[in-house]
């Protein structure tokens, strides 16, 4: 059941898309003084080396962060994330993969906290070692889910949940709505992000039809569709749904969405979604 290990895919060009967009909320919150948190409820590794075999199987990364690593032509609304990759890297070297935590961890300030918990024991072990001196930090091996549950609402009354399942479970769609349920009635105002897989263009609206939500809520739905040219039966498109986006994220998904389907795809036959939406409780 819980088979599914992301050295596989690191660095693949979902990992970016969701990174490149993560830097960007976790700036857009920083606007604001006050402190938050970071909730990462499958958190992972938290850095992949791209030598390691498993990295090496089907080098997803290359049609990935290869690709972005390389480049000097890139929007500013890139810049937080591509400056991560060249910390965790030396030079011009692309050795290893910074995953959600390490992104999550460069870009906090001294105020902010992160909260980050992976299932996988061996995965967590090394998460904790990590981050042994990391400030702020605690590290939870529980299941992700029960996350919204255990650790909302944050003292601070503002944070961020990343919710980046395996999707290994046929019902993870359904977990993750039960999941949110708790989390949006215990921290109606966080900015809850879930990131999933697009298959036969079905992925976001399947998720949106199951959440079952208590009040009227903006809804960001940002997807990124490759041209399955370079990947022969595997996912070429995913999503990330953003629950209470911040304020015209819209225009921050267009530029990053638009800027990585250039690198990644110059046919020119992929595509993006930015689609906002409110929900409310009647329409349910
Ligand atoms: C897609 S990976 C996470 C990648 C990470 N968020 C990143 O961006 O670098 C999903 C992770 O969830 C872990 N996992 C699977 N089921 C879980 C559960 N029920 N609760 C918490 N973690 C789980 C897996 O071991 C895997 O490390």
């Amino acid at each position: 059941m819980y088979a599914y290990r992301h050295h596989f895919h690191a660095g693949n060009f979902a990992d970016v898309f969701k990174h490149a967009l993560l830097s960007q909320l976790i700036l857009t919150l920083q606007k604001k003084d006050r402190s938050f948190v970071y909730v990462d409820t499958h958190a992972g590794l938290g850095v992949y080396d791209l030598s390691h075999p498993w990295a090496g199987k089907n080098k997803e990364y290359e049609f990935g962060v290869s690709r972005i690593f390389a480049a000097d032509d890139y929007p500013e609304k890139m810049e937080a994330y591509i400056s991560v990759l060249k910390q965790q890297n030396d030079g011009d070297m692309l050795s290893c993969y910074p995953g959600s935590p390490v992104v999550a961890h460069s870009l906090l300030r001294p105020q902010d906290r992160l909260v980050l918990n992976e299932l996988n024991k061996s995965d967590s072990v090394q998460l904790k070692a990590l981050t042994k001196n990391w400030s702020r930090t605690s590290i939870r091996n529980e299941d992700g889910f029960s996350l919204t549950n255990s650790v909302l609402p944050p003292s601070e009354r503002r944070g961020l949940v990343f919710m980046d399942p395996s999707y290994d479970r046929k019902d993870e769609f359904s977990r993750i709505a039960a999941s949110l349920e708790v989390g949006l009635r215990k921290f109606a105002s966080g900015v809850f992000v879930i990131w999933y897989p697009v298959i036969d263009g079905e992925g976001g609206n399947e998720l949106i039809k199951k959440l079952q939500l208590h009040s009227s809520k903006l809804l960001l739905q940002a997807e990124i569709h490759l041209s399955n040219a370079n990947f022969a039966g595997r996912m070429n498109a995913c999503g990330l749904l953003i629950i209470n986006p911040p304020y015209q994220f819209e225009s921050v998904v267009n530029i990053i969405g638009c800027w990585i389907l250039k690198r990644l795809d110059p046919t020119g036959n992929g595509s993006i979604v930015n689609r906002l939406l409110t929900t409310s409780l009647e329409s349910k």
